[in-house]
């Protein structure tokens, strides 16, 4: 905390005590209270369930303006980079803090191009992995055993190490996505090729068929790097928060990636865009209107969400989703699809955003909401979707990663509870239990 952004403003009284909090100002979005005297001087914590009021920490990474409903990345905003950038661009961006030049960029470029393949031993763990096994599953057991190929790039404090564990991560990560999605097709695994670009690579060892060559529309590589760069980082979302919380251990950075995959596989979360699909195809499947459908909403019938809607801090449009809807109908033209779950989205939306449930709770469609569409149209099973968002989140866990280990404020995570348990109970002995 600077000298000058602490200004004491806000006074707390607990009985007779009275304390003064001091606030730091932030460049844009809310203002922080800081709490830090709080247990110390009146013995209280705070209590804060899903952390909606809780900053735990300051970054200069992404900043969000739910209401508004904006995004930028180090301040540029998520419109101009999905329009303009590449998504190494964007990772160099949100690891460095600037925009690349252009030999930077070039020699990035080829830094990870280098390092996409992954060893024949490593490879094995694709066929040890039962075909049925969730690509989650396997995404967060590779990354884990990334840790222990590369033992030369796990100190945390070593600069030169992490900028090497940064690299093989984000360039064996479409290598390994890829051979999730052909171990559980069946077909061998291909080896990346020097020369072609990071989407281009992935998208020929994911679908290329023996004795065929993989041809698809420029549309089809242009989409896949905008949605890439559109999941790029999302702040001190569900699965980044995890891998600081992990990392705050001083755990390497792998495993603390890995620790962020499991977070995102949750439905809640990264898994939503799987369930936004199996939601259209139940309504398609059962006949449903989306007015139907929307009543089982609004009574919380079994618990049933409209997928894909919703956000915790976005309480207007997802800038993102703005996009990836912009973007749907020009890639499904490009590749010749025609999908009818498209037409019950668009269906779902309008009902929704004209209800008077959703309007009040300003609940509007997330990026998840068209991603998985576009996804179906280029081949993708609704089972991939998941490491797709997770391909597309690695920078962003890997810039907050990296500026929680270099910020000499950071402390092991480690929150506080109320107890609401038994207290000071004598053991009983088994034979004297009824
Ligand atoms: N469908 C129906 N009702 C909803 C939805 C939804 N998708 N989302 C929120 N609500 C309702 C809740 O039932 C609650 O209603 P109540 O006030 O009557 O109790 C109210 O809106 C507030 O909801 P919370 O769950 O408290 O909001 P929270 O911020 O905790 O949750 C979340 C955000 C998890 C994203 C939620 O909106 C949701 O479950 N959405 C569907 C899943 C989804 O699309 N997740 C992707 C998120 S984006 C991402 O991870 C990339």
């Amino acid at each position: 905390m600077t000298e000058q952004a602490k200004l004491p403003v806000a006074q707390l009284r607990v009985g007779d005590q009275e304390l003064d909090l001091e606030t730091m100002a932030a460049t844009a979005g809310n203002t922080g209270l800081s709490i830090a005297p709080l247990l110390k001087q009146t013995g209280l914590v705070a209590l804060d369930p899903g952390f909606l009021n809780t900053a735990s920490c300051t970054s200069q990474i992404t900043y969000i303006d739910g209401d508004a409903g904006v995004l930028l990345y180090r301040g540029y905003p998520i419109e101009q980079l999905a329009a303009h950038s590449t998504f190494l661009e964007v990772t160099w961006l949100l690891l460095r803090g600037e925009l690349p030049t252009a030999a930077e960029l070039e020699a990035f470029e080829a830094r990870v191009d280098k390092h996409m393949y992954l060893s024949d031993d490593f490879r094995q763990i694709f066929s040890v992995m039962p075909r049925r096994a969730h690509p989650m599953a396997t995404l967060g057991a590779a990354i884990n055993m990334m840790a222990g190929y590369y033992p030369e790039s796990l100190d945390p404090k070593d600069p030169s190490a992490v900028s090497l564990a940064t690299v093989l991560l984000l360039a064996k990560m479409p290598t390994i996505v890829s051979y999730i999605y052909r171990r559980a097709a069946g077909n061998a695994l291909l080896y990346p090729k020097h020369g072609q670009s990071y989407v281009e690579n992935f998208a020929r060892m994911t679908f290329q068929l023996p004795g065929e060559k993989f041809e698809v529309p420029p549309a089809f590589y242009r989409a896949l790097d905008t949605l890439l760069i559109l999941h790029a980082d999302h702040e001190q979302n569900c699965s980044t928060s995890t891998v600081r919380l992990v990392g705050s251990a001083r755990a390497n950075i792998y495993m603390s990636v890995s620790a962020g995959v499991s977070a995102l596989s949750g439905p809640l979360h990264g898994g939503a865009n799987e369930a936004v699909l199996n939601m259209l195809a139940y309504i398609r499947d059962h006949d449903l209107t989306p007015k139907e459908f929307m009543e089982k909403v609004k009574a919380k019938q079994d618990g049933i969400r409209l997928m894909g809607f919703g956000h915790r801090v976005y309480k207007n449009y997802d800038p993102r989703a703005a996009i990836v809807k912009q973007q749907c109908d020009a890639v499904l033209d490009a590749l010749g699809v025609k999908d009818e779950l498209l037409a019950i989205a668009r269906d779902l939306e309008e009902v929704a955003l004209s209800d008077d449930y959703f309007i009040s709770r300003k609940l509007y469609p997330n990026v998840d909401f068209y991603t998985g569409i576009i996804y179906r149209a280029m081949g993708f099973p609704p089972s991939m979707f998941t490491p797709l968002f997770a391909l597309g989140r690695l920078p962003g866990w890997m810039a907050q990663w990296r500026e929680m280990v270099t910020d000499p404020t950071a402390k092991i995570g480690r929150p506080r509870q109320i107890y609401m348990g038994e207290t000071g109970r004598d053991y009983v002995p088994l034979e004297q239990r009824g």
